[in-house]
């Protein structure tokens, strides 16, 4: 009896100091804006609380965009106590008052640090002062936080992200952690139990070549990606202006695939229609949030045309056909092929029948009505067709 209770009380004490990350956060991938893409170093009070306030007025929060991210170069010091020092100029009011305001919006709010000794914008960064500015962050109501990894020398990744991982448990205030290394060391292999979502790449840019190279690298990182912990290809360049608006569609689409985090990164105060129905298509961002949380596969790899498949809860599924090439294409689709498509490896998947389902265009809003299983369908040059069986 004794020795049982002396296991209880070490395994309790043992649980307590126990390294861990907050469950039940990121269930879906997180939804929100990130001011990187487009300002750069130019952010301030009044940006950001313009943006919370157009991201209600635009439709986002209702479409299911939540997380007010402030990026780099919000932070220009530390004090004599080591306490991180916002700029006074480009937030006079402080980090917890902007906070505050985005709350009373409904809407959660994220900022920014680094793993190395500086930010890659060569602003005062993480490294020595973890737990310390998790408790700065916890006071100030910080629901989301990026890690760079700029500056960081020599230092282990797995361990140095670790360190920020248990400095943000031990504030106590649940905080998604957003790892950003770049995929230098293979994040997707230990990150599951350090953060809720770690890029995969280098930067995205605000170009096809860029947007698609980037995606083209997710291929083979469907199995490490699941609810509270995700694969990211990088924030929404949609509606920064150096793509077409087919182009966006298509990024968005290839982002809500492969269940990506989703941090527009344009002016919301000042968006096109088109940017709007493509950032706001419920349909699509509904493959995104799919409670299954898996990442779409590519299940047929013709070069410059491919076929994703993503696995939706309720035995549903989606299918992209991707056209990346610059040419129109039109291509013989099998519908009923495609019902009974499934992934080799995960025996939970059952091939379905075409009868039970119906099809729906998630572009067009519209259920096919299909005489024939096969069609053929057109695809512009850079372009997508996103299709999602729905049970009858
Ligand atoms: C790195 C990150 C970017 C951005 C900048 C800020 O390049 O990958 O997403 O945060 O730093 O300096």
């Amino acid at each position: 009896m004794k020795k049982l209770t002396l296991l209880v009380l070490t395994s309790f004490l043992f649980l307590g100091v126990q390294a861990q990350k907050f469950e039940k956060l990121a269930m879906t991938p997180p939804m929100g804006w990130n001011s990187w893409n487009k300002y750069g170093c130019n952010v301030s009070e009044v940006l950001i609380m313009g943006m919370a306030d157009a991201m209600v007025s635009s439709g986002m929060k209702d479409a299911g965009y939540e997380y007010v991210v402030i990026d780099d170069c919000w932070q220009v010091s530390r004090d004599e106590n080591g306490e991180i020092v916002a700029d006074k100029d480009r937030f006079p009011h402080g980090i917890k008052y902007l906070a505050d305001y985005i709350h009373s919006k409904g809407l959660k709010f994220g900022i920014y640090s680094c793993a190395g000794t500086l930010t890659c914008a060569g602003r005062p960064a993480g490294r020595g002062h973890e737990y310390q500015d998790a408790l700065s962050y916890s006071r100030w109501g910080v629901d989301y936080l990026k890690y760079d990894w700029c500056n960081t020398g020599t230092q282990d990744a797995k361990s140095s992200y670790s360190i920020m991982r248990d400095g943000l448990f031990a504030a106590k205030r649940p905080i998604v952690f957003s790892i950003c290394e770049w995929g230098s060391n293979k994040p997707w292999e230990w990150a599951g139990s350090v953060g809720n979502l770690w890029r995969t790449t280098g930067d995205i840019s605000d170009s096809w070549n860029s947007m698609i190279s980037i995606f083209s690298q997710q291929k083979d990182l469907a199995k490490y990606a699941g609810p509270g912990h995700w694969n990211d290809p990088d924030m929404l360049e949609v509606g920064n202006g150096g793509m077409t608006t087919e182009e966006y569609k298509t990024h968005f689409s290839l982002w809500c695939m492969v269940a990506a985090p989703l941090l527009a990164g344009n002016d919301l105060q000042n968006m096109s229609p088109d940017t709007k129905t493509i950032l706001t298509n419920k349909e699509i961002i509904a493959l995104d949030q799919d409670v299954l949380g898996k990442q779409a596969t590519c299940w047929r790899d013709n070069g410059n045309y491919q076929i994703w498949m993503k696995m939706l809860s309720n035995n549903e599924k989606a299918f992209c056909l991707l056209n990346s090439s610059d040419e129109k294409k039109s291509v013989l689709v099998d519908f009923a092929l495609l019902a009974q498509a499934r992934n080799d490896w995960d025996e939970n998947e059952k091939p379905m029948s075409l009868n039970n389902y119906t099809v729906r265009d998630l572009w067009e809003h519209k259920d096919l009505t299909l005489k024939e299983s096969s069609i053929y369908v057109d695809l512009l040059p850079h372009s997508v067709k996103v299709y999602r069986f729905n049970r009858k």
